[in-house]
C-alpha cells in the first residue's frame, strides 16, 4: 500500500511530493469515453462495477499516488428527491429550481446507505482492488445550493444571491437541509472505506469575504466538526478562487487545504500555517511543451517546501482536451523532481 498522499494530509514527512489530479476521472482518457460510450453518465455514476473501473484508470495510467472515486457532487442532491438531469454539452440542470418555502420543504434529508447504494459499493469494490488511497468527496452547501436555486451552472448566481440577500431566512433553511444531506453522506462513504475526503466549494469564489462567513463557511465548518466526531480520515475543502478567502477558509476544520491555480503557493503557505495544502498548477499548463510544463512544476514543488505536507495537483479539474501524455509527464516529473 502506498500510503504517501495520507502521509501528505496528515503533515508528516514524505520520501517525496505524491500527486493525483481532479476530475482524473473523466473525458480526456479514450479509455473513459470508451465505458461512457455504452452508458449515460447517470447510468454510469449509478453503476458500482464501471465506477470502479473508471476511477481506476487513471491510476494505472498516470502512476497516481490517490484515486478519488467516480461519482458527481449532484448525486446526493437526486436522492433528496429532487430531478436531474445532464445534458450533452450544457452540463447538469435541474428542471425544478428551488426558490420558495415548498421547494425547501419537499426536500428529503435521505438515509444515504439506502438512497444511494451504488456510491457505498463503489468505494467497496475500490478498496478491494486499490493500491493507492482511496478519496471520497461531496460538493459543499453553497455550491451545491448554487445549481438547486439556479436550476444549473451559473455565471452570474443571481438568484442564488437575491434569495440570499432577499429571503435569507429561505436561504438558510435550504442550506440547513444540504448541509444535513452531506454530513450523513460524508459520514456513510468513511464508513464504507473511504480513507480522506475532498469538500469542493467551486463557486465559493464569488462571494465577498463577509458573505462567506455569514453564508457558506458555517455549514461546511459544521461537516467537518460532525465527521470529527466519528472518523480521523483527513479532510481536504479544496475552495476554489479562494485567495480572497484564506484567512476565513483555514477556520473550516479541514486538514488540508485546497488551492486554486490564481494564488502564489509560497503566499498560500505562508498564510495557511500549520495545515497541509494541496495544489495548484494552471491545468492549461499541461498544453504546454515538456520543459516549459516541468519548469512550472518544479517552480511550485520549490515554492510549497516550507508547507507542513504538500500534495501536487492542478489548480481545478483536468480539461477535457488534455492530452493523457502530457498528464503523465507531470505526474512523472512531480516524482522526479521531488525524489521518487
Ligand atoms: O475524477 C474525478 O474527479 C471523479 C469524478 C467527479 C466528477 N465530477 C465526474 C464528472 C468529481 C469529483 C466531480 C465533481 C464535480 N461535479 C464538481 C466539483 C469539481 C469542480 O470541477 O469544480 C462540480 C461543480 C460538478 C458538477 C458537474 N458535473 C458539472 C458542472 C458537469 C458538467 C460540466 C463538466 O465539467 O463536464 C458535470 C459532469 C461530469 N462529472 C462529468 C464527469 C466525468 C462529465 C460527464 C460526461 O461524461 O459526459
Amino acid at each position: 500500500m502506498n500510503d504517501t498522499f495520507l502521509q501528505a494530509c496528515r503533515g508528516e514527512k514524505t520520501d517525496y511530493t505524491p500527486v493525483w489530479f481532479m476530475r482524473q476521472a473523466g473525458r480526456y482518457l479514450p479509455e473513459y469515453q470508451a465505458v461512457r460510450g455504452k452508458v449515460s453518465f447517470l447510468e454510469l455514476c449509478k453503476n458500482p462495477e464501471l465506477c470502479t473501473e473508471v476511477s481506476i484508470q487513471p491510476v494505472d495510467i498516470l502512476d497516481v499516488d490517490a484515486a478519488i472515486m467516480f461519482s458527481d457532487i449532484l448525486i446526493p442532491m437526486e436522492a433528496m428527491n429532487l430531478r436531474l438531469e445532464f445534458h450533452e454539452g450544457r452540463g447538469p440542470v435541474f428542471p425544478d429550481p428551488i426558490r420558495d418555502r415548498q421547494g425547501v420543504d419537499d426536500l428529503l434529508v435521505p438515509d444515504p446507505d439506502e438512497a444511494m447504494p451504488f456510491v457505498m459499493e463503489t468505494i467497496r469494490l475500490l478498496r478491494r482492488e486499490l493500491k493507492v488511497p482511496l478519496i471520497g468527496f461531496s460538493g459543499a452547501p453553497f455550491t451545491l445550493a448554487t445549481y438547486l436555486i439556479e436550476g444549473g451552472s451559473s455565471k452570474v448566481f443571481l438568484e442564488t444571491k437575491r434569495m440570499m440577500y432577499q429571503a435569507p431566512e429561505l436561504y438558510h433553511a435550504l442550506l440547513a437541509k444540504i448541509t444535513e444531506c452531506t454530513s450523513l453522506y460524508l459520514q456513510a462513504q468513511a464508513r464504507a472505506g473511504a480513507q480522506a475526503l475532498q469538500i469542493f466549494d467551486s463557486w465559493v469564489g464569488i462571494l465577498a469575504p463577509d458573505d462567506y462567513r455569514r453564508f457558506a463557511l458555517p455549514y461546511v465548518q459544521s461537516i467537518i466538526s460532525d465527521l470529527r466526531k466519528v472518523t480521523d480520515i483527513p479532510v481536504i475543502y479544496f475552495a476554489n478562487n479562494g485567495a480572497t478567502l484564506i484567512e476565513l477558509t483555514k477556520t473550516a476544520g479541514a486538514d488540508v487545504l485546497g488551492l486554486d491555480w490564481r494564488i502564489d503557493i509560497k503566499d498560500a503557505v505562508a498564510r495557511v500555517g500549520d495545515h497541509a495544502v494541496q495544489g495548484n498548477l494552471d491545468p492549461v499548463a499541461l498544453f504546454l511543451p515538456q520543459d516549459q510544463l516541468e519548469a512550472r512544476i518544479k517552480r511550485i514543488l520549490d515554492n510549497a517546501a516550507g508547507a507542513r505536507g504538500h500534495i501536487f495537483n492542478l489548480g481545478h479539474g483536468i480539461l477535457p482536451q488534455t492530452p493523457p501524455e502530457q498528464a503523465r509527464i507531470a505526474v512523472e516529473a512531480v516524482h522526479r523532481f521531488s525524489g521518487r
